[in-house]
């Protein structure tokens, strides 16, 4: 089983770190490679809690080789930080390999990321305020600054000039801030170049040769279907590509090597920033599944929107990933609710639809149809396998399962790396 993909299939924050975590030793790679310091992946090991957000969630496992793939964005600052932060509680992350080609999100990247929102005013996306997208943007205006540009003075100048060229003029005259220099710039990258030498590779021939010896390896998504550039709900979603299809445009390797696409989906949904979201609640149900889900955002803190699984969504991802296995999680918070309300359908400008709508103003008045599920009482939290969950609890994974359009092959129900029922092995 040597290729798989994971990624998320909602808008993000469905789990992924601890999925990938749970796999543990038995996956020789884990490879991230879309998005950058966006991502804020929470780990549970033993009581201990890490927050990833650059670093893939391998890092955790003894033995497991960490990858940045090229189609990350490295903010480098962030880089150093987390891993000091993580190797003075003792996690071991010397075998971090980084890609060449991964894009570098610069000073002007945060700035530009930040002033930009603000300028949109009522049309703010909610982002991170990461530079994400002015990073990805000069990617694709082949005005970026790759991590192999750092180890030549001279060229990594010329690089920053072209960047900040037209950048200094929307700065002073549209954002009225002040200039960037390229000696800061320069200086600030060039004093990473001693710490990043060793970890920079040529990923995607290594990824090759790893799936070639038969080598487990993960392609750990970051953001969600629903966040894709392509496949979200534009323009309220990221920078890069978070589906699928993403795994080999961000790391390399081609798609005959994928095995598997594992998605991974909360028991509700749940969104942070602006954009539309059918099933979202505004009312006390809205509160109570972000209180007892403890749903604030691991990277900015902003209180998460939430709202009720919705089915079309899922079906959405199964296809557009081609999901072989979902994980649901958080099915514990779902705890003591009677009826458990499941979107099957939108309703939009009185037609029935089924399937996600590929008009956004659809999206946007899309009204839920739900069914009603049966709850239950029991603590959830120490089940391992199927049938110690409550009946209840059963029929609801197999009802969700028979509305999402892909098995589901393990159950989330609690933080722990163990708090998990698997159905199906996600590596057999
Ligand atoms: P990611 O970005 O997809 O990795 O997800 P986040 O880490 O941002 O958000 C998921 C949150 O839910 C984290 O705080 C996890 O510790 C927590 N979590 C993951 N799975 C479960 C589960 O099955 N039950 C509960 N109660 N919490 C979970
Ligand atoms: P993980 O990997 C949830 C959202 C932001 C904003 C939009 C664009 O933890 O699931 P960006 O800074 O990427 O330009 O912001 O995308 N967003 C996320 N929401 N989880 C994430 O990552 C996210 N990464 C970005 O809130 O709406
Ligand atoms: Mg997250």
């Amino acid at each position: 089983m040597p290729g798989i993909v994971l990624v998320g299939a909602q808008w993000g924050d469905e789990g992924k770190g601890k999925a990938t975590d749970a796999l543990g030793a038995r996956v020789d790679y884990v490879v991230k490679f879309n998005g950058g310091n966006n991502a804020g992946h929470t780990v549970v090991v033993g009581g201990e809690q890490y927050a990833l957000h650059l670093l893939p969630a391998g890092i955790l496992t003894p033995g497991v080789t960490p990858v940045i793939g090229n189609g990350v964005v490295v903010d480098l600052a962030v880089l150093f930080e987390e891993i000091d932060a993580l190797t003075a509680r003792g996690v071991d992350c010397s075998a971090l390999q980084v890609s060449a080609n991964a894009h570098i999100i610069a000073p002007y990247h945060r700035v530009i990321d930040k002033v930009g929102e603000r300028f949109l005013g009522k049309r703010r996306i909610g982002t991170t305020g990461r530079g994400i997208g002015p990073a990805y943007a000069d990617k694709m205006n082949r005005v970026g600054v790759r991590v192999q540009d750092l180890f030549d003075e001279h060229i990594l100048r010329q690089k920053v000039e072209g960047a900040l060229d037209q950048k200094n003029h929307l700065l002073v005259k549209v954002y009225n801030r002040r200039a960037i220099t390229v000696d800061e710039v320069v200086e600030e990258l060039l004093s990473y170049v001693d710490r990043l030498a060793p970890m920079v590779r040529d990923t995607a021939l290594e990824l090759h040769r790893a799936l070639g010896r038969g080598d487990t390896v993960l392609f750990e998504g970051g953001q969600a279907t629903l966040l894709d550039v392509d496949h979200g709900t534009y323009p309220f979603v990221t920078s890069s590509n978070a589906t699928a299809g993403g795994a080999c445009t961000g790391t390399g390797v081609p798609p005959n090597a994928i095995d598997r696409v594992i998605g991974v989906a909360k028991a509700y949904v749940t969104r942070v920033g602006e954009g539309p979201f059918p099933t979202e609640l505004h009312d006390e149900w809205g509160q109570r599944l972000r209180e007892a889900g403890g749903e604030y955002g691991t990277t900015t803190g902003r209180p998460r929107r939430c709202g009720w699984y919705d089915a079309v969504v899922a079906r959405y991802s199964a296809r557009i990933n081609g999901i072989t296995d979902l994980v649901l999680t958080k099915l514990d918070v779902l705890t003591g609710i009677e009826r458990i309300p499941v979107c099957v359908g939108y309703r939009v400008d009185g037609r029935l639809v089924e399937e996600m709508p590929f008009s956004q103003s659809d999206v946007h008045h899309a009204v839920p149809q739900y069914e009603y599920l049966e709850g239950w009482t029991e603590d959830v939290s120490s089940a391992r396998v199927f049938e110690d969950l409550p009946p209840a609890a059963q029929r609801y994974v197999l009802a969700v399962e028979e509305l999402s359009g892909a098995r589901i092959s393990a159950v989330g129900v609690g933080p722990e790396r163990e708090q998990t029922v698997v159905r199906h092995d996600l590596l057999g």
